[in-house]
């Protein structure tokens, strides 16, 4: 498989793993994943980990991302973490607009897009997430709706290091994951929306993920996508043996 572009495959554990349970992850994970030489591996745990998490990365080619950031480096925001704050714990990602905080926490696209603009601001990749729910794709919106996310998410911001990921609602945490014919369609249309608006020469650097029950099984039909260059990965990166795996590209390493 050559990519043009450096795969990246980032872990989103949600909210699970104590501090424990997340240093054990990684004890078994980094032997299982020394090999893996041109891919950038993303962990990204709860805030609550990050700290001994990037203790344990400091040596490491493992990259560490948060779920999530403000949009202020510090101020009256109580229960907030600032875009700063992230980077003094060594983060280099942060995935932002999320389903889920979109759906569970009603985050609307001013609020994902003051958050980019932060992120940005410090240096941190944002990986952004965009993606129809069922009910839209089924009236024939998904374009329209990934469209509209794209725009309003990157609004006013100058072209940079950005990450996109596809996750279709209706593919996250079911088991049920998109088509690779239905996530080359709407990750070659999110492309060619990126072109129109900066430029295609930045468009055709930005790394692009898919979403949405990646497994072992079908991480490499993902990936020979032309326009995939990775996965983000939720309940399969919260056991080692799996997350190995699919950073192998489900490849045994014999
Ligand atoms: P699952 O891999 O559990 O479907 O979750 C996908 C996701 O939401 C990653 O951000």
């Amino acid at each position: 498989m050559f990519k043009f572009r450096k795969p990246l495959i980032a872990a989103n554990w949600k909210m699970h793993k104590t501090v424990t349970e997340s240093l054990s992850f990684v004890k078994e994970f980094l032997p299982l994943a020394a090999g893996v030489r041109d891919i950038d591996i993303v962990i990204c745990p709860p805030f609550t980990a990050l700290l001994a998490l990037s203790m344990v990365f400091e040596n490491s080619p493992i990259k560490l991302g948060a779920q999530d950031v403000f949009w202020a480096n510090q101020g009256a925001y109580t229960g907030e973490i600032s875009p700063l704050m992230l980077q003094d714990l060594g983060c280099q990602y942060v995935i932002i607009g999320h389903s889920e905080r979109r759906h569970i926490i009603e985050e609307n696209d001013l609020i994902i897009n003051r958050k980019i603009s932060a992120a940005k601001q410090t240096n941190l990749t944002p990986i952004f997430c965009v993606g129809e729910t069922l009910p839209e794709r089924e009236k024939g919106l998904a374009r329209e709706i990934v469209q509209q996310q794209l725009e309003k998410g990157l609004q006013d911001l100058t072209a940079g290091e950005l990450v996109v990921a596809y996750e279709p609602v209706w593919a996250i945490g079911t088991g049920i994951n998109a088509s690779p014919a239905d996530a080359r369609e709407m990750t070659g249309f999110i492309r060619e929306q990126l072109a129109i608006l900066y430029d295609r020469t930045w468009a055709e650097g930005v790394r692009i993920l898919y979403g949405g029950s990646v497994k072992p099984d079908n991480i490499a039909q993902f990936m020979n996508e032309p326009d995939i260059d990775g996965a983000l990965v939720g309940g399969a990166s919260l056991k080692a043996a799996d997350f190995a795996r699919i950073v192998r590209l489900n490849d045994n390493g014999s």
